[in-house]
């Protein structure tokens, strides 16, 4: 297989990273030509967009087998018994190490055809196949959600010691309004993080991290979870203040197994939540040498110096950026900042729409709604609903029949709901009026100057 027909399609790849495809054709090349490392990264990316398709299982069963992902391997190879029973070669909770490939069949589709490759039909009924009667096992999925969750359990270790790892199918056309902030995200991280091969042109390196900040309830996790899913990568949810009293005195070794989780589970965004708390805790400690330990640590895991991060994505938000160690702010770590701030009008409305979604209500005006709410939070906007929603049920208990949500629930619920940023805008505004020397609160600035917040 010539390389640069290779490399062609890792061009349309990078272009379109969502269609699996491409993933398929150019997993299917690689895997032709040896190269079982990016075979296997192709395979399980494109099984992140087409989790049932049996081409893709079946390159990245062979092409982990291949380079030591044995458990992983096994993994996909149950899945690909499961869903192609012509293909099984023993019970699909027990398969065999290395079940012989089947022998080959021409496609009509495809001139590359391969040793998985022998259905007709391998890729475009997948969910067709999933509902198709499976041999009588426990472990046959009947559905693509239950086909899913046997993946968390043969892809990866099921659950971390520590956060939440899971698959977000959530993106940024999913985050309302905030134009601004994903149009710098866009540019600023998932391009270069999407387009492996301009880096290596351009001689840049995947290092580097991003810190979202700004008041709790704006949409700091919420953002994050859309760029674990536009990098198709598991979101890797790590709160970092519940977990530091337990860290004393293992501090070094947690870290490390953090890190370890999200390299074997890369791609994988990697969310520190509340980085602050090690600074906190830091200096709480007075001079704080079990933090110190704990920062150190942090450093040398995202510097990569003896590990490869490939894949792996840090990002990291607080509500304090100014307690945060400048250590862990320097180029190559968390070297990219993102002012998170309350949402702008369609974010508003978006997120009123979100949280109504599904409940009974009249026709409303959401955008009206939107109008009267400036400055509330994500959370705050979470909150008026929930008001609106309770009125609604009140009434509805009362009369025994449903009385659908109404403009005049939310406008009652919005008069009762106050603004939760202001104690948080009072106290950035003075550190970063105090301490801008750099200009790293440049946007908080303007912001607040804009909005007339005295
Ligand atoms: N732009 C947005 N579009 C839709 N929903 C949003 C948006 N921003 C915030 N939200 C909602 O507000 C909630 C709080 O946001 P979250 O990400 O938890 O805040 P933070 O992490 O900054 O404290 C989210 O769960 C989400 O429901
Ligand atoms: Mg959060």
């Amino acid at each position: 297989m010539s390389d640069s027909v290779i490399a062609a399609m890792e061009t349309a790849v990078a272009a379109d990273p969502q269609n699996p495809a491409l993933r398929e054709h150019l997993a299917q090349l690689l895997s032709q030509a040896g190269r079982m490392d990016e075979a296997w990264t192709h395979a399980t990316a494109g099984l992140g967009q087409a989790p049932a398709n049996t081409t893709l299982l079946g390159i990245a069963a062979t092409a982990g087998e291949a380079t030591g992902r044995q458990d992983e391997a096994a993994g996909y190879r149950t899945l690909l018994n499961a869903l192609d029973p012509g293909n099984a070669t023993s019970a699909p909770a027990a398969p065999a190490p290395t079940p012989p490939p089947p022998p080959p069949t021409a496609t009509p589709t495809s001139d590359e055809s391969m040793p998985w490759d022998n259905d007709e039909d391998s890729s475009s009924d997948d969910e067709e196949r999933v509902r198709a009667p499976m041999p009588a096992a426990g472990d046959v999925p009947d559905s693509v959600d239950e086909l899913m969750d046997m993946w968390g359990d043969s892809d990866a270790p099921p659950e971390p010691e520590v956060g939440e790892m899971s698959r977000e199918r959530f993106y940024l056309k999913d985050v309302g309004g905030m134009e601004d902030i994903k149009s710098r995200l866009e540019v600023s991280f998932l391009a270069p993080m999407k387009n492996p091969e301009m880096r290596q042109a351009f001689g840049k390196s995947m290092r580097g991290g991003l810190l979202l900040w700004g008041p709790p309830g704006c949409g700091k996790t919420f953002i994050a979870k859309a760029v674990a899913g536009e990098l198709d990568a598991n979101f890797y949810h790590v709160g970092l203040s519940d977990v530091l009293d337990m860290w004393i005195g293992s501090s070094e070794k947690n870290i490390t197994n953090i890190f370890d989780m999200a390299r074997r589970n890369a791609p994988c965004v990697l969310f520190l939540d509340e980085v602050d708390a090690i600074g906190q805790k830091r200096t709480q400690l007075r001079g704080g040498g079990a933090m110190r330990g704990v920062v150190n640590q942090l450093l040398q895991e995202m510097d990569g110096a003896s590990n490869d991060n490939e894949g792996v994505f840090v990002l990291a938000a607080t509500n304090h950026p100014w307690d945060i160690d400048s250590a862990l702010l320097r180029p190559g770590r968390l070297d990219r900042t993102l002012l998170v701030l309350p949402p702008d009008l369609p974010a508003r409305q978006a997120i009123l729409e979100l949280h109504l979604r599904g409940r009974p209500t009249e026709k409303l005006d959401l955008a009206k709604i939107a109008k009267h709410t400036n400055g509330l939070t994500g959370a705050d906007l979470s909150l008026v609903c929930e008001q609106a929603t309770e009125y609604a049920m009140t009434a509805s208990i009362e009369t025994g029949t449903v009385r659908p949500i109404t403009m005049k629930d939310l406008g009652k619920a919005v008069k009762e709901v106050r603004p939760s940023h202001g104690p948080w805008i009072e106290s950035a505004k003075n550190f970063a009026m105090f301490n801008n020397e750099d200009g790293r609160y440049d946007d908080l600035l303007a912001w607040i100057k804009q909005n007339k917040i005295k």
